[in-house]
C-alpha cells in the first residue's frame, strides 16, 4: 500500500485484536492485550536488526553465533494510551529506555495538543520507537514523530495497532522515511474522529476511565 507500511497480520495478532474490539472485553483483560499485540507488533519491528558474530563455549565445545550489534533504542509511548504499549516492548528490549510524549486530541477540532515531551538524553544515540495503539486522523502521531525527529534520534519506527486509511495515507506521506508497523487498518473514521468499526476509545478502556 505504502512503502513504509508493514501491516502485522499475523494469526495470533488477528485473533487477540478480535478479543480487544469486543466491547464486552474489561480493562484488565484489554491491558493485557494490548501489551500482548504490543509485544508481537515488537517482534516484526525488530526483525531487521543488526546481528554480529560471537564465539561461545558451549558445555560441550565452541559455537560460532550470532547476538544483536549492541543497538541503543528507545520506546516512546504517545500518552495516554500509548502506555499501555510499553511492557509489550520492554518484554523483548529490557535494555530500551522509556521517553514519554503527551498528547490529547481536542475533542472538536481533532487536532492534536502537546502538553508534554521528555526523551532521554541520549536520544541520538537511539533508535526509537513511537508507540500508540490507534491512528484515527493521524495527527497525534504526525506531530509526536515531528517532535521527536527534532532530537535527532538514529532512527524512527511507529507501532499501532488499529489506524484508519485516512490517517494512515496522511502519516506515511507526511513521514516517509518512518517505517510503520501497523496490526490492522479499518474501514474508515465516524464523524467524531473515531476508527470505524475500530475497538472506542482506547486510552479509556486501558485506563476505564469510562
Ligand atoms: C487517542 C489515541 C491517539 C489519538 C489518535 O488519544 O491514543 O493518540 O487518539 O487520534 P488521531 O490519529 O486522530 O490524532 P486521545 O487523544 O484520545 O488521548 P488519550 O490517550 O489521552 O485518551
Ligand atoms: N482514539 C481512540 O482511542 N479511538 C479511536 O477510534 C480514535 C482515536
Amino acid at each position: 500500500m505504502y512503502d513504509n507500511l508493514f501491516i502485522a497480520d499475523h494469526p495470533l495478532i488477528q485473533h487477540k485484536l478480535t478479543l480487544l474490539r469486543d466491547k464486552e472485553t474489561g480493562s484488565k483483560e484489554f491491558r493485557e492485550l494490548v501489551e500482548e499485540i504490543a509485544m508481537l507488533i515488537c517482534y516484526e519491528a525488530t526483525r531487521s536488526l543488526p546481528l554480529k558474530e560471537v564465539e561461545i563455549e558451549t558445555p560441550v565445545g565452541v559455537a560460532r553465533t550470532k547476538v544483536i550489534q549492541g543497538r541503543k533504542m528507545a520506546v516512546v509511548p504517545i500518552l495516554r494510551a500509548g502506555l499501555g504499549m510499553v511492557d509489550g516492548v520492554l518484554n523483548l528490549v529490557p535494555a530500551a529506555k522509556v521517553g514519554h510524549i503527551g498528547l490529547y486530541r481536542d475533542p472538536e477540532t481533532l487536532r492534536p495538543v502537546e502538553y508534554y515531551c521528555k526523551l532521554p538524553a541520549d536520544i541520538p544515540e537511539r533508535d526509537v520507537f513511537v508507540v500508540d495503539p490507534m491512528l484515527a486522523t493521524g495527527g497525534s502521531a504526525i506531530d509526536a514523530v515531528s517532535t521527536i525527529k527534532k532530537s535527532n534520534p538514529k532512527s524512527i519506527k511507529f507501532m499501532c495497532i488499529l489506524a484508519a486509511p485516512e490517517g494512515m495515507k496522511d502519516f506515511c506521506e507526511a513521514h516517509p522515511d518512518v517505517q510503520v508497523y501497523c496490526g490492522a487498518i479499518d474501514e474508515r473514521l465516524d464523524d467524531h474522529g473515531y476508527i470505524l468499526p475500530g475497538l472506542g476509545d482506547a486510552g479509556d478502556r486501558i485506563f476505564g476511565t469510562r
